[in-house]
C-alpha cells in the first residue's frame, strides 16, 4: 500500500477510532503543451504524476461531516443541508463543492468523516486542487457503492470548482487526474472530448518540474481576467464570422491573421496565444507519434513565448527559468499552469538530468537570490478508488 494511504489510514483511526471504510487517490498533473487553451475549447497535452491526494473516509454516526485536512492540521466541519464556503477555510471548498455537485448529480451523499493527505505540492502548479476534488469524489463514490463514468467524474470536478469555489477554469486538471497512464502523455480535444495517451518513448526523455517560489499576484483575479478577455475576443469574431464562432477554437489561424489588425488591444494578443496555441498543441501531438521528440520540445518553448508576451502571465522568475533550461539542454520547456508564478516544465534527456538541475538550480540561486524547487516527475496512472 502506498505509504501515504497507509498514513491516511493511521491518522482517521487516531482521529476518528476507527478505521476508513473507503479510500479516494488522485494524482497531481504537469501540462505539457497548451496554456490557456481549455476554457476556449481548445486542445491540451497533459501528464498525471506520480504526487497523489489521498482522501480516507467512512460514514459518520451524527449529522455533520467532518474532514482534516492533515498537512494543514485543520479540520472543517459541516451538514449536508445548506454547505457554504468558508473564507478560513478555502481548501475545504473543494471538498463542499464536489458534495453539492455529487448531490446534484443524484448521488445521496450520508454524513461521513473524511481524512485528506497526500504529497502534491501545493501551489507549485501542479494543481493539487483538482486532485483533491477528484480523490474526494472517488472516495465518496466508493463509499456509497456508485459508480459514475469516468468523464462524469472529471466534469463534475470541474463544476465544483467553477461554481462553489469560483474559479472558471477549464477541464485540463481534472481530466488529467482521472486520465491519466503511466509513461504517457495525455491528449485531449476539450470540445469533441476525444482523448488519447501517446506513450513517450520509454527510458530516454523526462519531465522536471522547476518551482520558481516567486508568486507574483493574485492568480484567481488574473486568471478571471484572462477567462473574460477570450470571452469577449470570442464575441469580437462572432460579430464578424458568424453565430458559429463561440469560442476562440471557432477561429482558424488564417481567419485570425486577416482580421488581426482591427482587432483592439489586448484582445488581440490574447486571441493570437490561444488560437496559435492549438496549433502547436496539434504539432506537438503529431511530433510525438513521430517520436519527434525535439519538435514537441521546440513547441514548449514557442508556447512559453507566447504566454509571456501575448498572454502575459509569465513573471521574469519563470522567463529566467526557461532562459536557463534552453543554455543547460533542455529539449523544451516553459511556464505550466495557470501562471504568474508556480513552475516550469522541462523535457529533458534521461543521461543529463542531473547535471540539468543542478545547473539551472545554482545559475538561478546566484541570479535571483531564490532557491528554486525541482521535482523530477514520474508520469502516473489516473485517479482510483477502494474499499477497506
Ligand atoms: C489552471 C486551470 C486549467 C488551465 C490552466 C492553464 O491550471 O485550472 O483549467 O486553464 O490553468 O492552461
Amino acid at each position: 500500500m502506498l505509504e501515504v494511504v497507509e498514513q491516511a489510514k493511521k491518522v482517521f483511526q487516531e482521529r476518528y477510532g476507527r478505521p476508513p471504510a473507503a479510500y479516494g487517490v488522485a494524482p497531481g498533473r504537469v501540462e505539457v503543451l497548451g496554456n490557456h487553451t481549455d476554457y476556449n475549447g481548445g486542445y491540451v497535452m497533459s501528464a498525471a504524476i506520480d504526487r497523489v491526494t489521498v482522501v480516507a473516509v467512512d460514514k459518520a454516526s451524527t449529522e455533520k461531516c467532518r474532514v482534516f485536512a492533515q498537512q494543514k492540521g485543520a479540520e472543517a466541519t459541516f451538514s449536508l443541508d445548506g454547505i457554504q464556503q468558508d473564507p478560513h477555510d478555502r481548501w475545504a471548498d473543494y471538498v463542499k463543492g464536489v458534495v453539492v455537485e455529487l448531490h446534484k448529480a443524484g448521488v445521496a451523499v450520508e454524513p461521513f468523516d473524511a481524512v485528506v493527505t497526500g504529497n502534491v505540492p501545493i501551489g507549485a502548479g501542479v494543481s493539487s486542487s483538482a486532485s483533491l476534488e477528484v480523490a474526494t469524489a472517488m472516495a465518496l463514490l466508493e463509499l456509497h457503492n456508485i459508480v459514475l463514468p469516468r468523464w462524469e467524474i472529471a466534469r463534475l470536478c470541474r463544476r465544483a470548482e467553477n461554481e462553489f469555489v469560483g474559479m472558471p477554469c477549464g477541464i485540463l486538471d481534472q481530466f488529467s487526474s482521472v486520465f491519466g497512464e503511466e509513461n504517457s502523455i495525455l491528449f485531449l480535444d476539450t470540445r469533441t472530448e476525444e482523448h488519447e495517451a501517446v506513450a513517450l518513448p520509454s527510458g530516454s526523455f523526462g519531465l522536471i518540474l522547476i518551482h520558481s517560489m516567486a508568486q507574483h499576484t493574485l492568480v484567481s483575479g488574473d486568471y478571471a481576467t484572462r477567462y473574460r478577455e477570450c470571452m469577449e475576443a470570442a464575441a469580437w469574431f462572432r460579430d464578424r464570422l458568424g453565430a458559429h464562432v463561440q469560442l476562440l477554437r471557432d477561429v482558424s489561424w488564417e481567419e485570425f491573421l486577416q482580421w488581426e489588425t482591427q482587432m483592439p488591444e489586448p484582445l488581440r494578443r490574447r486571441a493570437r496565444h490561444v488560437i496559435s496555441e492549438n496549433q502547436r498543441v496539434l504539432d506537438g501531438r503529431e511530433a510525438l507519434h513521430r517520436g519527434d521528440i525535439r519538435a514537441l520540445g521546440e513547441a514548449m518553448y514557442a508556447s512559453h513565448e507566447s504566454s509571456r508576451v501575448n498572454y502575459e502571465n509569465s513573471t521574469p522568475e519563470l522567463d529566467l527559468l526557461v532562459e536557463l533550461a534552453r543554455k543547460h539542454g533542455a529539449i523544451g520547456a516553459r511556464l505550466t499552469g495557470a501562471g504568474w508564478g508556480g513552475a516550469t516544465i522541462n523535457l529533458v534527456e534521461e543521461a543529463q538530468m542531473d547535471d540539468f538541475v543542478r545547473s539551472v538550480a545554482e545559475e538561478y540561486t546566484a541570479r535571483t537570490g531564490i532557491q528554486p524547487n525541482v521535482h523530477r516527475c514520474h508520469i502516473a496512472a489516473g485517479a482510483r478508488s477502494f474499499r477497506e
